[in-house]
């Protein structure tokens, strides 16, 4: 996990801009981009790991609590500002709740999506972070 600072351009009259470019700014190619949009206050997502891929996490407006797992240490991080940004390694256990409503979560990922790629059961993340 690690946190990086996004560049940022404020404007009074015309708003910010937040952006960020693959492998320069955040340490894989992009190759996918999504977006949560919509949801509400107290929503839950995620509760899954990724084998292989891994993920650039921002929220451009609202507030979101992302919590983190590798299997021995559990980390808890706020995304409350565009320009905060959180990197999430392969084989991390991540939990996603919708501290505002409306927040809008957006994700670079570093492969195309694939159902294979996904550990949706805790116990089998714990034992497959064991023998890794
Ligand atoms: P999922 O990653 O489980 O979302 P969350 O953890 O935020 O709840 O994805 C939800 C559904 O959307 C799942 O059926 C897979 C599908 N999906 C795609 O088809 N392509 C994608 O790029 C993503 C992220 C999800």
């Amino acid at each position: 996990m690690k946190i990086i600072k996004l560049k940022y351009l404020d404007h009074q009259d015309t708003g910010s801009l937040v952006f960020f470019e693959s492998l320069k700014d955040i340490p894989f190619e992009i190759k996918r981009i999504y977006s949560i949009q919509g949801a509400k206050k107290g929503t839950h997502r995620g509760k899954h790991a990724h084998k292989n891929l891994k993920q650039f996490l921002f929220c451009p407006y609202g507030k979101i609590q992302v919590l983190l797992d590798d299997g021995y240490k559990k980390t808890e991080i706020i995304l409350d500002h565009p320009q905060k940004g959180l990197l999430i390694e392969t084989m991390i256990w991540r939990e996603l709740v919708w501290l505002e409503d409306h927040s809008v979560l957006c994700v670079a990922a570093s492969d195309y999506y694939d159902a294979e790629d996904y550990i949706r059961d805790y116990e089998e993340f714990k034992q497959t972070r064991k023998i890794r």
